[in-house]
């Protein structure tokens, strides 16, 4: 099986096992774990913040941003896609107690005619999503990123950046994470994604919106113990899987260019930016669902994704698989198109 259902899947790297297994660890809770203390100083550092937090998931880390930088009653300012809209189960809205303000468009980063977009409303926080998920694995030029940053501050808007995928948006803008998450008062990124490491994310921020952090963390059950046993898979991920993420982009893109060449109405592959490619099977006339299927049957494990089905590269499909999975997708698009294509004569 190839498995491009997403970039979680991925399992620890051998080194990041043998780090889990002669991790220095302690009670995180009395912040006595050398390990945990390690990656978040590593995490600060590289985000250009002044402390971070490790939590559980991507999920904690946007939900504590949106308790510590959001007002109850006052509005997030989000792409109507959004993963913290659309994929965590409303917590921003139950927990936090934030209504929606949502723009939309084709960009994770809002227009300069959209900037006014829920400013001069009353207390608000702004969430940039980057990469950004349902948008295809959409990067943002740094410059884009930093001017609705400055507009935000101006406006007295708080900006959080949901970095789930930000070492990819990095990758593919040539840019640093330091330089896309400048304007922002936090920014949280996955390490269980690309980057290989089996559980955490990190939160990273000023000092005083850390400590805070740590705080409403404890409150949601999200504080842990030894957690240096997987901090210590977190540090090597940092330390070694961020330079080949322009591999899964390569590879993302000769998958949508191996397509592309026999069925041009399934993908563009102009618009694969990162390692998230989104097959529009719509012209098809069959559902994702019956392409997730098919595609299953022949190998090739995808997702379906709103009307599209998405297929994630990491570092666990080679190039040669992301040949071959390609080569998949045309044969079940083939057959699809063999299906659906009135017989002859029929009216
Ligand atoms: C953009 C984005 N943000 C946040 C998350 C949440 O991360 P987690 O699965 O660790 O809760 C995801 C997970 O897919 C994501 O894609």
């Amino acid at each position: 099986m190839i498995d491009l259902r997403s970039d979680t899947v991925t399992t620890p790297t051998s080194a990041m096992r043998r780090a889990m297994a002669d991790a220095e660890v302690g009670d995180d809770g009395y912040r006595d774990d050398p390990t945990v203390l390690a990656l978040e100083a590593a995490a600060a550092e590289r985000l250009g913040k002044a402390a971070a937090l490790y939590v559980p998931s991507g999920t904690m880390s946007n939900l504590i941003a949106a308790i510590v930088l959001g007002t109850p009653g006052g509005r997030l300012v989000a792409h109507k896609d959004s993963h913290i809209v659309l994929s965590e189960r409303g917590g921003a809205f139950s927990v936090a107690g934030l209504e929606p303000d949502l723009w939309s468009g084709v960009s994770p980063v809002p227009t300069v005619d959209d900037v006014g977009v829920g400013f001069g409303k009353g207390p608000a926080l702004a969430v940039v999503e980057l990469t950004h998920n349902a948008l295809g694995g959409r990067a943002a030029p740094p410059e884009a990123v930093a001017a609705y940053g400055r507009a935000c501050a101006a406006a007295g808007v708080p900006l959080h950046i949901d970095g789930a995928r930000i070492f990819n948006a990095a990758v593919a803008t040539d840019t640093t994470v330091e330089a896309l998450a400048e304007t922002a008062v936090t920014v949280t990124f996955c390490l269980s994604k690309g980057l290989g490491a089996p559980i955490g994310s990190v939160l990273c921020g000023p000092v005083e919106v850390i400590e805070e952090a740590r705080e409403r963390r404890k409150m949601l059950g999200g504080g842990m113990r030894q957690a240096g046993v997987i901090a210590a898979a977190g540090l090597v991920a940092l330390s070694t899987m961020v330079d080949r993420l322009g591999d899964d982009h390569e590879n993302a893109r000769l998958f949508a260019s191996h397509i592309a060449a026999e069925h041009p109405e399934v993908i563009d592959p102009a618009v694969v930016e990162t390692n998230i490619v989104r097959l529009n099977v719509a012209p098809s006339g069959m559902p994702p669902a019956a392409w997730v299927a098919a595609l299953a049957r022949l190998g090739v494990r995808t997702k379906v994704h709103g009307t599209h089905v998405r297929a994630v590269f990491h570092h666990q499909v080679s190039r040669a698989d992301a040949v071959q999975a390609a080569a998949v997708v045309c044969t079940v698009a083939r057959n699809f198109s063999t299906a659906t294509r009135p017989a002859r004569g029929a009216a």
